[in-house]
């Protein structure tokens, strides 16, 4: 049975991957409900399921095909259900999607999420559909053909994709050979959209991209190419000055710089413009210079500290996070100890921290004669965890008495009569209010307790109320 019969069809997303996979998620969100769809509570009463998928490590295509083998039955049930596989996994491995679910109803690629309703419409009426776009031959217009941020709903905070691919090559890493290379998307065209956004209610953006530090520079090598006297900006400084001084936003993020492009440009944007959040994501993968070579990362450790410390030095309250890769191919119990040096120097307030995941196809992928055994890897992950979380609860700590702005999220999953909100360092903060407040209202908290991953806080004042309506959430895993 349809479950659509006595109504409009529903749609869920599931997003897998990073924060421009959540990004794409929105956008097929926003692009399904203009062609008259509406969100779905659960798969239960989904007409249309949507898998949008990542391949970064190897629990990803797990994930998938579980998924995927789980909606099998569902699909056998409901035959009218739609399956729409589509991000990166879908981008790179578009015959293994087919070949082990045939019921699948559509397969989108990184590069024509713009098409996503056009070909749920197509597959309904013709059967299934495979279309990819080649991330070589991608352009930004083509795959933003429309000026304006596609949205799945209102929400004070909005992902703003700035950069399409990646042009470096770190040796672990298959996000070059499924998006392709970097393509900057015009600096008016993304200050149009936050003002567009900002009008709106949003106020706070995370521009995206893999490097955004090199945001512009294939824009000014066009311009050259086409006879323009252009001398090389910094533009991702530009941007985040434009971006901050657009009316009504508060907020501005980004990630993720890669810290052999940090410049200074970036760190006095960041000091200068208060609407840029003292945040910043600088992802380290090894504390050993020998690793980081192996891994083309094109800086050493020392660089990477000094960086750190000019940001920490120009930055009021910067809160620093990162991303470390345990058990890359050959990593040493001395390269190791390195990692783990040069995470207590940075004092993270959190990292994300991976076990590495062999991609074939990856330059790190033939090392496997170099393969660093599992129960070695597990107990490193283990050490690196208690070296981040010491330096965690202390910068924590180090705010408990403060009186911190919070944008509120909500209420809090445990415990509904505590509200959910983040600082500008990112910081999660749980606090009791007397009166409900509504996501995106900004308030002052004051600090009470800190733990390695949130604060708690009383609330002081409410210093604005939220300016948009609920937003319907997309379904996350
Ligand atoms: N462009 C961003 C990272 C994107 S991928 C940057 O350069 O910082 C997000 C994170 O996933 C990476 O920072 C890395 O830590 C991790 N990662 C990427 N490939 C991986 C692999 N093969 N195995 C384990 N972790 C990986
Ligand atoms: Fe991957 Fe490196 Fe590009 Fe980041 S900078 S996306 S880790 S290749
Ligand atoms: Fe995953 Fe693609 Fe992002 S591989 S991490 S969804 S760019």
């Amino acid at each position: 049975m349809d479950a659509a019969a006595d109504g409009p069809r529903r749609y869920l997303v599931r997003t897998f991957g990073c924060q421009m996979n959540e990004n794409d998620s929105e956008r097929i969100s926003g692009l399904l409900e203009a062609d008259g769809l509406t969100p779905a509570t659960s798969e239960d009463d989904a007409d249309v399921i949507v898998l949008n998928t990542c391949c970064i490590r190897e629990n990803a295509d797990n994930r998938l095909y579980g998924t995927l083998g789980h909606l099998k039955s569902r699909k056998d049930a409901r035959p009218d259900l739609q399956i729409v596989v589509g991000g990166c996994l879908a981008q790179k491995d578009r015959d293994q999607v087919r070949a082990r679910a045939p019921y699948v109803d559509v397969v989108l690629g990184t590069h024509n999420v713009h098409r996503a309703a056009e070909l749920v419409a197509q597959a309904r009426a013709g059967g299934p559909i495979t279309e990819i776009l080649d991330a070589a031959v991608a352009d930004d217009a083509t795959m933003f053909p429309s000026a304006l941020a596609t949205r799945s709903g209102p929400g004070h905070t909005a992902w703003v994709t700035i950069q399409i691919g990646c042009d470096n090559s770190c040796a672990f890493c298959i996000v070059p050979a499924v998006r392709g290379p970097e393509i900057s998307r015009p600096f008016d065209a993304l200050v149009a959209e936050v003002e567009a956004l900002a009008a709106d209610g949003v106020t706070e953006v995370t521009l995206l991209g893999q490097n955004v530090n090199s945001y512009g520079r294939d824009l000014t090598l066009a311009a050259r190419r086409a006879g323009d006297d252009v001398r090389v900006r910094p533009l991702f400084a530009d941007l985040l000055r434009a971006t901050g001084a657009v009316d009504g936003i508060r907020r501005v993020r980004y990630t993720s710089p890669h810290p052999k492009d940090l410049r200074p440009e970036t760190i006095a944007a960041m000091a200068e413009v208060p609407e840029v959040c003292s945040h910043l994501h600088l992802p380290l993968q090894s504390g050993s210079d020998r690793v980081l070579a192996a891994m083309h990362r094109g800086y050493t450790a020392e660089r990477y500290l000094e960086r750190l410390a000019a940001a920490r030095a120009e930055i009021d309250d910067l809160a620093v996070t990162t991303d470390i890769i345990v058990g890359f191919p050959g990593e040493t119990e001395e390269d190791f100890a390195r990692t783990l040096e040069v995470a207590a120097e940075a004092a993270y307030d959190s990292a994300y921290t991976f076990v590495y995941s062999p991609r074939p196809g990856t330059e790190a992928a033939e090392m496997a004669d170099q393969e660093v055994p599992a129960e070695v890897v597990a107990e490193r992950f283990d050490r690196l965890k208690v070296v981040v979380e010491r330096t965690a609860v202390a910068a924590h700590r180090a705010r408990v008495g403060r009186v911190e702005e919070v944008a509120v999220e909500g209420p809090s999953r445990k415990d509904p009569s505590v509200l959910t909100g983040r600082t500008a360092q990112n910081k999660l903060v749980h606090f009791p209010s007397p009166t409900p407040l509504r996501a995106g209202t900004y308030a002052q908290v004051r600090v009470t307790d800190a733990a390695a991953h949130h604060l708690r806080g009383e609330l002081v004042d409410v210093v604005a109320p939220a300016r948009h309506r609920t937003r319907i959430p997309v379904a996350a895993v």
